[in-house]
């Protein structure tokens, strides 16, 4: 099977793709809101910390472990164990990454779904159709669910072209696209008038808040949705990168761009809402916080563009091809880890499997629109707060516990010959032992219990 597996062919692929998978609705939605609500630069800083000591750790142990095995999260789990427990949880561990990376995936096509219909809405606003922008604008049951399969079609559509020609392709072409218009948009919000109490209310920490439990717990799990932890996609692309690489410098760009895009959303997210509260618009919801979830884009910032005139029409284009392009190369790297593992076990075709795969998380997708009310915010929770720290924490015991020093290091220096005299060499493996497992499991318990 070996040589049918698909490599990135350069550097730039990797990084394009794998920042992709990172970058997405998490980082130009989740993150600003999350600072909004917990004390602006506060959060900012614990973010970042976050991200640096826990999330990076635990991110190179997903790209080690992949471009050791060379496969998909099951396979690459159980290639690392020693004994029939070890092999066991390797099973359980994988699987449970793929049924996770499946339902975020269906709720993500969901959220994704709403950009695309947005997007539209912008030429149908230019073409003066009236009825068909109130209908793309409002929520309703049929319009979620036609977009959705949209979205999923075009991630079917990515996925199915393979590694080099879907993937690296893609996300080499919309990442720069992306950080362009990012910071077109920054530059044009910046100078509307409201803007710097924006940037004030993102950029001046409430330390009181720094060290709240409610803080914390946040920041660690906005820090490992933004790098895709824990379900096994930093592992597939990881499985796609060739030896030569220097496997800490590459993760650490990718932890950069990340959360350096993130942190360029604040500036656009948060001056834009207080652009919008100078032209009248209301950003405060009733217990006086920031509008934080769906309002926020879907009715704070489109009502801003609303008062730019002709040119909010462009400005929202813009926004939500942004929005677009970010949700996609993030929704094709979850795709990818469900459709690697039915390609590599059963020896199915790539397009069959990505058909197969696509197909049972529309159905999941369309089951969360029809009961959006009792689905949507469970499957949230379960996925992105309970399984995804939980699986980045038997992650690290893989790499920690399971596998053996020698080994890593050896993988590890096939890019980057030098590393065990490092600091990163230093560090990591004391890292990945002892204060990933500890740490993420401290705060687990608090949200389990507290
Ligand atoms: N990192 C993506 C974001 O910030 O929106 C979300 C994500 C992508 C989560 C891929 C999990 C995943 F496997």
């Amino acid at each position: 099977m070996a040589a049918a597996r698909g490599e990135f062919s350069s550097r730039f692929g990797f990084l394009m793709a794998a920042s992709g998978s990172a970058v997405g609705l998490g980082n130009i939605w989740g993150f600003p809101t999350n600072a909004a609500s917990n004390g602006g630069a506060a959060f900012l800083f614990m973010y970042l910390f976050m991200a640096f000591t826990l999330a990076y750790p635990a991110l190179m142990a997903e790209l080690i472990i992949g471009r050791h095995t060379r496969s998909n999260a099951v396979g690459a789990l159980r290639q690392l164990s020693r004994g029939p427990l070890t092999k066991k949880l390797a099973n359980f561990v994988g699987f449970a990454g793929i049924v996770t990376v499946s339902l975020i995936l269906s709720f993500y096509a969901i959220v994704s779904g709403w950009m695309l219909a947005w997007l539209l809405n912008s030429f149908a606003t230019m073409a003066g159709m009236e009825s068909a922008s109130t209908w793309l604008t409002s929520d309703g049951e049929t319009r979620n669910a036609i977009f959705s399969i949209i979205f999923m079609l075009l991630t079917v559509v990515v996925i199915s072209a393979g590694v080099r020609d879907g993937i690296e392709k893609w996300a080499s072409r919309l990442m720069p696209a992306l950080i362009i218009i990012l910071f077109m948009l920054i530059v044009y919000v910046l100078t509307l008038e409201g803007a710097m109490d924006g940037l004030r209310a993102y950029l001046v920490p409430d330390f009181s808040r720094a060290l709240q439990p409610g803080l914390i717990i946040s920041a660690l799990g906005q820090a490992f949705f933004s790098l895709s932890l824990g379900v096994g996609t930093m592992l597939i692309y990881g499985s796609y990168l060739s030896s030569k690489e220097n496997l800490p410098a590459v993760g650490t760009l990718v932890a950069l761009l990340d959360t350096g895009i993130a942190f360029l959303a604040g500036l656009l997210i948060l001056p834009s809402m207080y652009v919008a509260l100078a032209n009248g618009v209301e950003i405060f919801d009733a217990s006086g916080a920031l509008v934080a979830g769906p309002g926020l884009i879907v009715a704070v910032l489109p009502a801003l563009f609303e008062t730019m005139g002709s040119a909010g029409v462009f400005v929202a284009l813009a926004f939500f091809i942004l929005m677009t392009i970010a949700s996609l190369t993030s929704s094709i790297s979850m795709l990818e880890v469900p459709v690697a593992y039915v390609v590599e076990t059963f020896d199915t075709g790539r397009r069959k499997a990505t058909l197969l795969i696509g197909g049972m998380v529309t159905i999941i997708c369309l089951v969360i629109v029809f009961n959006f009310n009792s689905l949507f915010d469970l499957v949230v929770n379960a996925t992105t707060e309970f399984s995804q720290p939980l699986l980045g924490l038997f992650f690290a015991v893989f790499v920690g516990w399971v596998w053996n020093r020698n080994g890593v290091l050896q993988e590890i220096q096939k890019g980057s010959p030098e590393v065990e005299h490092s600091f990163f060499w230093k560090v990591w493996p004391f890292y990945i032992r002892f204060v990933c497992p500890i740490a993420i499991l401290a705060v687990y318990i608090q949200i389990i219990f507290f």
